[in-house]
């Protein structure tokens, strides 16, 4: 039994996870592991090489030719994708717009699950996603699932993605938070469901210091 530390943070697209994740893993001099750029990086290589999502053949040989991996620098995610770095790119809209079909795939998710939790299995790690609490690590030391209300979700996001991309619209951003929500809750492979045991955390009136201060009080409780 390995006794290393595993906070999973889960919730709806766009709530602020991975700015939790990381404040928090550079507090607790933790590794922090973002799954959604996993999903994001092989809907990329899906994208440039035309899979069909309907051909499992295809998809299973393409998953074969995906090799993963993540650089850490000042706990901002850098993955690599065939030693190619994608960190931008996996973050814009065409990506966006397919990965929570990608994400829907059993044999995605079941290569993305085992290369999670090889990466959790010795070291203390906060990872976020949509199945961490319930499916990676069921055994989490620490659970949280956030949320906030959509229109902030967005509005957050399209800050975000607008410096770079003066193109993109609110209501394109808006769409796509839902469409992927509505997605990701109802698919049938571990869909994004809070864990029973998981802490809530609505962040939609909270600064990034207040819900930092919240999760901390809650490791606490776990030392
Ligand atoms: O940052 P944002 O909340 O927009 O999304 P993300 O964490 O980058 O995840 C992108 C997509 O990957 C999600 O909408 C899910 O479809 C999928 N995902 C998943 O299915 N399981 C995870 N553990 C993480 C992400």
């Amino acid at each position: 039994m390995s006794n290393n530390i595993v906070i999973a943070i889960d919730g709806y697209s766009s709530c602020g996870k991975s700015t939790l994740a990381k404040a928090l893993a550079k507090k607790l001099h933790f590794i922090y592991i973002d799954s959604g750029a996993m999903y994001r990086a092989v809907t990329l290589y899906f994208l440039r090489h035309n899979v069909d999502l309907n051909n499992h053949e295809q998809i299973a040989e393409a998953l074969k030719d995906i090799h993963l991996n993540f650089h850490s620098r000042d706990y901002q995610t850098h993955i690599t994708l065939n030693d190619e770095e994608v960190s931008e790119e996996i973050r814009q809209m065409p990506v966006s717009d397919n990965v929570s079909s990608v994400a829907a795939l059993r044999e995605v998710r079941h290569e993305m699950v085992k290369q999670q939790q090889r990466m959790g299995r010795s070291k203390n790690i906060v990872m976020d996603g949509r199945d961490i609490g319930t499916t990676v690590f069921p055994d989490a030391t620490l659970k949280i699932f956030m949320t906030a209300d959509p229109k902030i979700r967005a509005e957050r996001r399209y800050k975000e993605l607008h410096e770079k991309n003066p193109d993109i619209t609110l209501e394109e951003v808006f769409e796509n938070i839902a469409h992927r929500d509505y997605q990701d809750t109802t698919r049938a492979e571990s869909p994004l469901v809070r864990a029973p045991d998981a802490i809530i955390l609505d962040n939609t009136n909270m600064t990034p210091d207040e819900q930092l201060q919240f999760a901390l009080d809650k490791v606490d409780t776990i030392k």
